[in-house]
Formats: C-alpha cells, sequence, structure tokens
C-alpha cells in the first residue's frame, strides 16, 4: 500500500496530473465542461468546507446531465454503468483525477474481485470487468457545479493490449465525445491513464479502488 501511494504522488506530480489538468483546461479539446448544463446547480460554501451531504445533493443535481452527455459517446457501458455497483459510500473528492468529485462503478463481473480491496492478488480480475468513475467539478469561481467526464476500464483477454496489462482504458467528455481509448488511434491522448495505474499492476490488477474512507465493505 505504501509502495503504492508513494508511486501515485510520484505520477501525480509529473505524469498523471499533468495530463488530467491539460484537460481540465480544454488543451485536449474545445470543452469538457458545459457551463449550460451546470446552471442549475450550484454551492455558496468553498469547496473544503463541503460535508458529504452537501456532495451528494450537488450530485443528485447534476446526475441526470452527467448520464445525458455519457450516452452521446455511443458506447454502451457508457449508459450501462449506472445500474452496476457503487462501491464507495458517498461522492468523493479524487486528487488523481483533476481534484474533481467521483462517483464508482463496477460491474457484476469483477465486482467480487474488486470488494476484496487490497487483498487482490496478482491479475486476478476476471476478463469483461468494467470499472467506472463519473466525476463533477465545483467552480472555485462561482461555486458552480460543472460535468466531468467520465473514466473506464475495461479488462480485455489476455495478449490483447499487452502494453497496458490487458486494461483498455476510455475517456469520455462530459458532452460524450471519446477523448481517448487504448487500442484505437486515440491511445496517445490518454496514456497517462495506464502510466499511473500501472503501479498498482502487480499488486492489485491496476485497481486502486475508492479512497479507504469511503469503501463499502466487500
Ligand atoms: C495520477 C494517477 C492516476 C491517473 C493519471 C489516472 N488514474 Fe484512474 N485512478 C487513480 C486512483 C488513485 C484511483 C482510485 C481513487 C480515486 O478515484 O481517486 C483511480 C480509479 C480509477 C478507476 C476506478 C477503478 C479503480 O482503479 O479502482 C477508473 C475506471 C479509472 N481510475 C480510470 C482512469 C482513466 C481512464 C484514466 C485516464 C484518463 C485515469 N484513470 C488516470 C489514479 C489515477
Amino acid at each position: 500500500m505504501t509502495k503504492k501511494l508513494a508511486a501515485i504522488a510520484v505520477f501525480g506530480a509529473t505524469l498523471g496530473v499533468a495530463g488530467l489538468t491539460g484537460i481540465e483546461t480544454g488543451s485536449y479539446a474545445p470543452s469538457l465542461t458545459s457551463p449550460a448544463h451546470a446552471a442549475a446547480c450550484e454551492t455558496k460554501k468553498a469547496k473544503d468546507d463541503l460535508t458529504d451531504a452537501d456532495a451528494t445533493a450537488l450530485y443528485d443535481c447534476i446526475k441526470d446531465k452527467l448520464a445525458e452527455g455519457y450516452k452521446g459517446s455511443g458506447l454502451e457501458e457508457a449508459t450501462a454503468f449506472r445500474s452496476w455497483f457503487v462501491p464507495n459510500t458517498n461522492t468523493f473528492v479524487s486528487p488523481t483525477h483533476g481534484k474533481r468529485f467521483v462517483q464508482h462503478y463496477i460491474n457484476d463481473i469483477g465486482k467480487e474481485a474488486y470488494l476484496k480491496y487490497d487483498d487482490v492478488d496478482k491479475n486476478v480480475m476476471p476478463v469483461g470487468t468494467i470499472a467506472a468513475k463519473e466525476s463533477f467539478a465545483v467552480s472555485k469561481k462561482d461555486g458552480k457545479v460543472r460535468p466531468g467526464p467520465l473514466f473506464l476500464m475495461e479488462k480485455v483477454a489476455a495478449g490483447t493490449l499487452p502494453d497496458t496489462g490487458d486494461w483498455k482504458y476510455t475517456l469520455i467528455s462530459p458532452k460524450g465525445k471519446i477523448i481517448g481509448q487504448t487500442g484505437t488511434e486515440s491511445e496517445k491522448k490518454i496514456k497517462f491513464c495506464h502510466g499511473c495505474h500501472q503501479n498498482a499492476l502487480e499488486d492489485y490488477d491496476a485497481m486502486f479502488f475508492p479512497d479507504v474512507d469511503y469503501r463499502v465493505e466487500g
């Protein structure tokens, strides 16, 4: 665990967060936040003062817009994920994904292995596992909630994607644009995904799991 956290810190400082900050500022895609969507959802509190209940209220406000946006990608899992198991007890801030609030999901195929969290042994996530993570940001400037990207990881058949431990990463913008996907032309845009997740590859089959304070018991 210590090794993993240290690795996150290192990659966060280099590849990882740099990559995501790029997204936030729009250097990868013209618009990853859509103010029109956020009009009705806002808070007067500073982000650091938001309680779990506040975060949930903001999520409840934005969640239909998130679903509608991701659906535009045309990917089945970008719609299906909402019916999957939520392994976090409350939406929480992810320091490694652009400091956005995130909500995790795991499909039925991966659920049992995933809920073992740090007890997971090498490469035990079954083929067909899909982990999804939706996100939203609270603007420091005006307290408005803005839709964030959908992050997906799918375990594919052994040997299919040797460079990423057979994980297919997909990044979908809030408007449903597929920004990058492993194994396609656009994979160079999301190399930083595995750049960070590979630090957990050996011990946890690339899974990082929700923040320890927000894990649903397995
Ligand atoms: C700097 C490190 C870092 C980078 C870069 C990163 N992640 Fe993550 N990822 C994490 C951590 C830590 C978690 C678990 C806690 C959280 O959500 O913050 C996580 C969780 C996830 C999960 C839920 C499954 C799991 O591991 O528990 C998915 C899906 C995911 N990330 C996809 C992506 C995609 C797609 C990208 C690239 C667009 C990406 N990540 C980039 C560190 C990173």
